[in-house]
């Protein structure tokens, strides 16, 4: 079948669309400086960049990672927390090779499955002191079917909050452009005391994400109720 492709540029830097979807040169900056750095991916960029300025993680704390594949956000939560934290991430992929890092756990499986997240509750010791999740749906090019995607996945996270994530704890999630995505967005931030978005440098210009930030969870906040104290940018 051939495949309509096109040029277009991102950061300066020509790309082809191929049936929709942008394919990015894989050598930009921040992958080369992830093979320098021994990144097992460019987007442990974006939560270096996220934890300089907002300093989410702490050494000790207990994180879940979801869409943990290939291993950058683990690399780096496990330097900041350190030997007295402990990460644990899931994916639907394998992290292959295994990390060596003592207090990274990675386990395989869809995180919007009950039984995995008791899993990453047995292993982490109980809730997460932060819930970190970069996860994304495979996208098609087909912008209807990658918004449902990625706004089944959105929901299926926000289920699970309960659950994963200790009172007063923080999540970071990355969010694409959506209707459900955006209503999601919007439930989430009133579960918590201050919610902020956030674009780091290393997430591709081209590209629709971006990071909710979201501080002191408080799992019994009502449904909306117009309170305005809020931290919302
Ligand atoms: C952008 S990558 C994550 C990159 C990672 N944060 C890093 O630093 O290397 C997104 C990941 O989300 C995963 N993902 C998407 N849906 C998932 C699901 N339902 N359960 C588990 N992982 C999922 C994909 O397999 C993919 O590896």
């Amino acid at each position: 079948m051939l495949i309509a492709s096109r040029s277009a540029q991102v950061n300066g830097r020509p790309i082809r669309l191929r049936a929709g979807l942008p394919t990015y040169d894989r050598k930009d900056h921040f992958h080369q400086q992830a093979k320098r750095d021994g990144y097992r991916s460019r987007a442990a960029y974006k939560l270096l960049e996220i934890q300089k300025s907002q300093k989410l993680l702490r050494p000790g704390m207990k994180v879940a990672d979801l869409g943990c594949w290939p291993g950058g956000w683990l690399q780096v939560a496990s330097q900041v927390i350190g030997p007295a934290g402990r990460v644990v991430g899931v994916d639907l992929a394998a992290i292959d090779p295994p990390l060596s890092n003592e207090n990274v756990i990675a386990l395989s499986g869809d995180v919007t499955e009950p039984t995995v997240i008791k899993e990453v509750l047995d292993v982490l010791g109980g809730r997460a002191d932060v819930l970190l999740c970069d996860a994304a749906p495979k996208l098609t090019g087909v912008r209807p079917t990658d918004q449902a995607r990625e706004g089944a996945l959105l929901e299926g996270v926000e289920a699970l909050m309960p659950e994963l994530l200790r009172a007063t704890g923080t999540l970071l999630i990355k969010i694409l452009d959506g209707p459900d995505a955006l209503t999601v967005d919007r439930r989430l931030r009133m579960c918590f005391e201050s919610a902020k978005t956030l674009k780091p440098k290393a997430s591709r210009r081209g590209s629709t994400e971006r990071y909710l930030l979201a501080r002191n969870y408080r799992p019994t906040f009502p449904e909306e109720s117009g309170t305005t104290d809020r931290d919302v940018e």
